[in-house]
């Protein structure tokens, strides 16, 4: 690997986020965790995926606070913005107009086969839109515009990852070099942090159950009692295994917070109950985020500062995405 300080340049690492919201602990082992060690190393873009998020119907107010809450909770969680570049995917329009280019060579048979957008339309029959169809299309977008070398997601969006791949690899074959060629980057640890009440689905905010889900800005009573809540089995050892799913997922939790092996994690808790092992997950999940939550209520408070920091990370992404978008666009035929 590199470093941002030897003589080569650093590898370039781009990833974003959907402004759902609440951001979730799958969200938080799964990739943002990753983006903050990065940062040291690797040249690095961040941004709100905000135009992803109309592919489900949205309520324009609390959207808006979305947007602005997810890029305050980047920030909270440690993103410099000076070190990378930290913006809003819809200032940069660029990553819609790419997308139409992009569209333009991809099949329908490919995004047919998406499990996500099987799962989505089948879970929201009544909205089934082409934004939803052709999202993987914007999701390429975005990461081809900025060139990078990897990209830094949760296993569930290996998929689109792949697409990704498939769509730049082709766009090369057929105009020209133009895009870098990124590799997933999925941590061992934390990749699919699944469900606490269902452990066969992953941990997710649109889940209507709201003990399944632990959110980065819950208070820690609430942290502990969802762990308190968590299904597991009726064995009593602490043990990873297939066929104790709720177990094998706290312990995966317990390991991607403090960095210990599964092995280490099973030796600590040997002989102690399920109730021990589940209070001190949640109590350590809980002492992990609460310093982000802290640092996040001071952050969300001062929307000036923040409007500051998003236009200045638009302009840094921009003067990037911007020179692959027009050397695309030549390369297409296009007069410019
Ligand atoms: P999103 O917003 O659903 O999730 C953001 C990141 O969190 C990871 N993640 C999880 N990891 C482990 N366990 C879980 N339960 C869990 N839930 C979510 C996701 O894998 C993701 O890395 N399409 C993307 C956003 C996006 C994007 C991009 C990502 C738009 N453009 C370009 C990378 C590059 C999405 O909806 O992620």
């Amino acid at each position: 690997m590199c470093e941002k300080n030897s003589q080569q340049a650093p590898k370039k690492v781009l990833s974003c986020i959907q402004p759902s919201g609440m951001l979730t602990l799958g969200n938080y082992l799964g990739a943002l965790k990753n983006w903050v060690a990065m940062q040291d190393e690797f040249d690095c873009t961040f941004a709100v995926a905000d135009l992803h998020a109309i592919t489900v119907r949205q309520e324009p107010a609390k959207l808006r606070q979305q947007i602005y809450s997810t890029y305050a909770l980047l920030l909270a969680l440690g993103i410099d913005h000076e070190k990378n570049t930290l913006f809003i995917q819809s200032h940069v329009p660029e990553h819609a107009n790419l997308s139409w280019l992009l569209s333009c060579n991809t099949q329908f048979g490919e995004m047919s086969r998406m499990t996500q957008f099987k799962d989505k339309s089948a879970k929201n029959p009544s909205n089934v839109n082409v934004g939803l169809f052709s999202y993987p299309v914007l999701m390429a977008a975005d990461i081809l515009l900025y060139k990078p070398d990897l990209v830094p997601v949760g296993h569930d969006q290996k998929q689109h990852l792949e697409i990704a791949r498939d769509i730049a690899i082709r766009f090369n074959n057929l105009y020209g070099d133009v895009f870098t060629v990124p590799e997933p980057y999925i941590p061992k640890v934390g990749a699919r942090v699944m469900s606490l009440q269902d452990p066969s689905k992953k941990m997710s905010k649109s889940d209507d159950n709201l003990n399944s889900w632990v959110a980065i800005l819950d208070s820690k009573d609430d942290i502990i009692r969802k762990f308190k809540r968590a299904v597991t089995d009726s064995d009593a050892t602490i043990r990873m295994s297939e066929d104790k799913p709720g177990i094998s997922n706290l312990i995966t939790i317990y390991s991607a917070v403090t960095g210990k092996s599964s092995q280490e994690v099973e030796k600590e808790f040997e002989g102690k109950g399920y109730g021990e092992f589940k209070l001190a997950v949640g109590e350590t999940v809980a002492d992990t985020l609460a310093p982000i939550k802290k640092k996040y209520d001071e952050i969300i408070t001062d929307k000036k500062a923040l409007e500051q920091l998003y236009r200045e990370g638009a302009q840094k992404a921009e003067r990037v995405a911007k020179k692959t978008y027009f050397k695309a666009m030549k390369k297409v035929g296009f007069v410019l």
